[in-house]
């Protein structure tokens, strides 16, 4: 990195993006393409047309990012990197590791970034002691996501524990009303699989086998009691859900047809987008047995190396208004997501967004935060999707719970 480079991604560049001298824009790569995810969107794009900074979209449908990073790959070996990039945990330092993106601690030292992101975001927006990504949120993927009407139809009290969850699905099932929404994409599976690790064996459990792989934990009878429950959940989702998108299976939820989706909070986005309330149509509350402890995910802009001077003055502009707390409360509310700031106010926030963050702020304190494997905060690709392999072919029935079990110790061995 040369010192005119640092010098450029600085707030000195900001201010010369708002005089509009130079005609700046950003390529951003990213999958957000559902409609709360798109709403989300246009407030960073509305945020930045207002300093004067042009947006061309690179948007790459399929949640969770897998897909997205495919593209990201192909761009980069074809020599013509995108700008910025929304990009999950491990993957950002991946490609910090490669010598792939900016460095941005001119503006994290000028916006005091250090005090006001905390340490769990850090160590993924961080490479070698230095700042190589701006964190927009934090997202969790321990949550149920309930349609109130429907509960109250069929009796139905949130559920405390694992039995009462099923007790519930099986009263909708019996009904007639899918009880789970569920979309059969491997990182929707993956997504039930975390709180399910994390509901049968804790904290400590988690942290064997999703972050320190240990192999015992892996192949663990904890493990195969994770995924017979995931079994169970299996049996709970209606016929068409091959393939179906998230978004979809969240619309099943909103419009009565479904009583829960386990999801992150991005699934938030939808009800909202869809004119709904949290607390009134739909309710919040953590996956049965995962109380206590977040499992979770930040979206971070990365800004690929570029050498065209007005790039890069839009890139400091776009990792500058990402990191402003009007716009991550702007961002976030809409979005589903709680600030990547410890500093922000939870006024502007809705119920389930109160309560996300303070269970954030709990979680890190009782040691109870932990990276979502499912989205790429517990462990790298390559181990991701040797687990993503082996959770879907148990979904899907092709393994029993002993043989998954089995597997994912034989799978992840060889992904390391
Ligand atoms: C991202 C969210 C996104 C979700 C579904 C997650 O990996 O962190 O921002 O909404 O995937 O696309």
């Amino acid at each position: 990195m040369t010192i005119l480079r640092k010098l450029q991604l600085s707030a000195a560049a900001v201010a010369l993006s708002t005089t509009g001298v130079v005609a700046q824009e950003v390529e951003v790569l990213h999958w957000w393409t559902s409609g709360g995810e798109a709403a989300a969107l246009n407030v960073l794009r509305e945020d930045l047309a207002g300093s004067g900074i042009g947006w061309t979209d690179m948007p790459v449908a399929g949640g969770g990012g897998s897909d997205a990073m495919t593209v990201l790959r192909a761009r980069v070996t074809a020599g013509d990197p995108p700008t910025a990039v929304q990009m999950l945990g491990f993957s950002i330092q991946d490609w910090a590791a490669e010598g792939a993106l900016a460095n941005l601690n001119d503006l994290a030292a000028e916006q005091n970034w250090d005090d006001v992101v905390p340490a769990a975001l850090q160590r993924f927006s961080t490479y070698d002691g230095d700042w190589v990504a701006a964190p927009v949120n934090v997202h969790s993927t321990n949550w149920v996501w309930a349609n109130t009407a429907l509960m109250e139809e069929l009796g139905i009290e949130q559920p405390g524990t694992w039995d009462e969850f099923v007790a519930a699905m099986q009263a909708a099932q019996d009904a007639g009303y899918t009880a789970l929404a569920h979309g059969g994409q491997a990182w929707q599976d993956a997504t039930i699989f975390d709180s399910m690790v994390m509901g049968v064996g804790g904290p400590e459990f988690y942290q064997a086998a999703m972050v320190d792989l240990d192999p015992e934990a892996l192949g663990s009878a904890q493990m195969v009691e994770a995924f017979e429950r995931m079994a169970v959940l299996r049996g709970f989702v209606d016929d068409n859900f091959s393939g179906r998108d998230w978004n979809l299976a969240s619309a099943m939820v909103a419009n009565g047809d479904a009583l829960f989706q386990i999801m992150g909070d991005w699934a938030k986005g939808e009800f909202i987008n869809a004119g709904q309330t949290a607390g009134e149509e739909f309710q919040c509350f953590r996956v049965p047995g995962t109380e206590g402890t977040v499992t979770f995910n930040s979206d971070q802009f990365a800004m690929f190396n570029v050498t065209d001077a007005a790039a890069m003055e839009a890139q400091a502009a776009m990792a500058s208004a990402v990191m402003s707390p009007e716009f991550q409360v702007a961002f976030n509310t809409v979005k589903g997501s709680v600030p990547a700031r410890t500093d922000i106010s939870p006024e502007a926030f809705d119920a389930c967004g109160q309560m996300g963050m303070a269970q954030l702020a709990e979680a890190a304190a009782s040691g109870g935060l932990f990276g979502s494997m499912a989205h790429g905060h517990a462990n790298n690709p390559s181990v991701q999707n040797a687990m993503y392999d082996v959770i879907t072919a148990h979904f899907n029935g092709e393994y029993d719970a002993e043989t998954a079990a089995q597997e994912m110790v034989t799978a992840v061995e060889l992904a390391m």
